[in-house]
């Protein structure tokens, strides 16, 4: 299965990533992450993508689009995975088709939209500390691991993204709006969308994130034991009338 996780910074969009990918086993695959891996290894890529991270900006699309490509490609990928935060513009939805056409991998299947006031999500994000071993999230509000800064998935240490600044976290919304949100109506034209109530508590969400996707796997399903009964009940008239 193939899907995308759409949303504004914030609505929960890597909390959700985790259960589902864990749930259909496919790979999780988060441009923010990547990024900020390259960042963690000083690379080149990491040096100019850091730049624009920290103003709350895109990172140029070729830059974005050249990682998502050589992930999917990779035989680990095959069966499916999950896109978390990208395509995050149109230009970056057309790639993306390209690069599944070119390395002859089916379409999205799905695009989950996590639909949430920029209100609820201003205090999730700058309250929001980060592991930086396994990246696990945390909230001051509620996490005492935010006050040791001791991971207590991994015992690694927590910190403070640059981004999740209340002036940062403000042009990210921006720029989302100008963005990113005109994907909507283009995923909504393809028949690709479906939307949560994300400003609910996590549990809430979750479930409605697998009751989407149980019912995309179960029409999938269905679609395919479909297309096999087609196939078999065409063979034999096609046996039939060339021996008539
Ligand atoms: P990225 O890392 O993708 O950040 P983002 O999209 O802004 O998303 P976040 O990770 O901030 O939020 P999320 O929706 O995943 O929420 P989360 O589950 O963490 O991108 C960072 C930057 O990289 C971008 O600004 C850009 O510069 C660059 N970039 C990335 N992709 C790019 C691309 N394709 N093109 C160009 N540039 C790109 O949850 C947030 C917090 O809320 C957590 O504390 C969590 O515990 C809490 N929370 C989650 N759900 C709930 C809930 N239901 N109720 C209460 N709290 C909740």
């Amino acid at each position: 299965m193939r899907i995308v996780f759409l949303g504004p910074p914030g609505a929960g969009k890597g909390t959700q990533a985790v259960e589902t990918c864990e749930s259909l086993r496919i790979p999780h695959i988060s441009t923010g992450n990547l990024l900020r891996e390259e960042m963690a290894k000083g690379s080149r890529l990491g040096k100019t993508a850091k730049g624009y991270i920290e103003k709350g900006q895109l990172v140029p699309d070729g830059l974005v689009v050249d990682i998502v490509a050589k992930t999917i490609k990779s035989a680990s990928f095959r069966k499916g995975y999950l896109l978390d935060g990208f395509p995050r513009n149109l230009s970056q939805a057309r790639a993306l088709d390209k690069v599944q056409s070119v390395a002859g991998l089916p379409g999205l299947d799905l695009v989950v939209y996590f639909d949430v006031p920029d209100r609820a999500v201003v205090p999730r994000l700058t309250g929001r500390r980060v592991c930086r071993k396994c990246g696990m999230n945390y909230h001051v509000s509620r996490d005492r691991e935010t006050v040791t800064g001791v991971c207590g998935k991994c015992g690694g240490e927590i910190y403070h993204r640059s981004d999740d600044t209340k002036e940062t976290v403000v042009n990210r919304l921006r720029v989302y709006h100008q963005q990113t949100a005109p994907l909507l109506q283009h995923y909504r034209r393809l028949g690709l969308l479906v939307s949560v109530r994300a400003e609910r508590d996590i549990g809430a969400v979750s479930r409605e994130v697998g009751g989407v996707i149980r019912r995309m796997a179960g029409s999938a399903a269905h679609a395919a034991v479909r297309r096999p009964a087609r196939v078999r009940m065409a063979l034999p008239g096609k046996k039939q009338a060339r021996q008539r």
